[in-house]
């Protein structure tokens, strides 16, 4: 009997489909999984591992190299803020420490009500809104203590059930069918774009030369 639900599973042999090979439809699988489940369970692991035609392990050990996997259950808001260089000298450290007392939980833990789940992380590549805060993987821009529990409160009241879904949703919007592009507008879009890029080198030479001229 499948560990998915009916839903999950029809997309997951969908997404099998799509590939030459079942074991490259391992991330997209695992990312289905995590919806379910909210982190990877082991019987979604083991699902996954059927789908693919590999073992528990060779999923387990994939699924470890990626930061947005978790192999043990997590609160239902994963709450990530950056300490690296940029949100470090904004002050990202004095947020994780206001966060960790706000929430009741300390960095790699979830709060007693299962709620939220503390990360400190590296670089989210929102640098120029530092410190940087991301719940369930979406920005939510909150970057002084005071917005930061407005946000929180939010949360527990569902007020931002639309913009932040429970852990584990990737998107709502649903792909439909496998890949339509053809070779031949794939390899027309590179020679476009390798005609771009070879314009302005000379243009840039063009420049260069014109300038030394002066
Ligand atoms: S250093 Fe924090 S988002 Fe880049």
């Amino acid at each position: 009997m499948s560990h998915f639900r009916a839903d999950i599973r029809q997309r997951a042999e969908e997404l099998v489909a799509l590939y030459p090979r079942q074991r490259s439809a391992m991330l997209p699988l695992l990312h289905l999984a995590q919806e379910q489940d909210g982190y990877l369970s082991d019987e979604g692991i083991a699902e996954v591992a059927a789908l693919t035609g590999t073992t528990p392990a060779d999923v387990r050990g994939t699924a470890s190299f990626y930061d947005m996997f978790h192999l043990e259950p997590v609160g239902r808001y994963v709450v990530g803020v950056c300490t690296n260089v940029a949100c470090l000298l904004a002050g990202g450290e004095e947020l994780l420490e206001h966060a960790s007392s706000t929430l009741g939980c300390a960095v790699g833990a979830t709060s007693d009500d299962g709620l939220f789940t503390l990360e400190e992380t590296e670089c989210l590549a929102d640098c120029n809104l530092a410190p940087c805060v991301q719940v369930n993987h979406r920005y939510v821009r909150t970057t002084t203590p005071a917005t930061f529990d407005a946000m929180v409160s939010d949360l527990r009241e569902g007020r931002l059930d639309h913009d932040v879904p429970r852990h584990g949703t990737l998107i709502r919007v649903k792909r439909q069918g496998g890949l339509r592009v053809s070779k031949d507008d794939i390899a027309a879009e590179r020679a476009e774009a390798l005609a771009a890029r070879t314009a302005r080198a000379e243009a840039a030479a063009a420049a260069a030369a014109a300038q030394e001229n002066k």
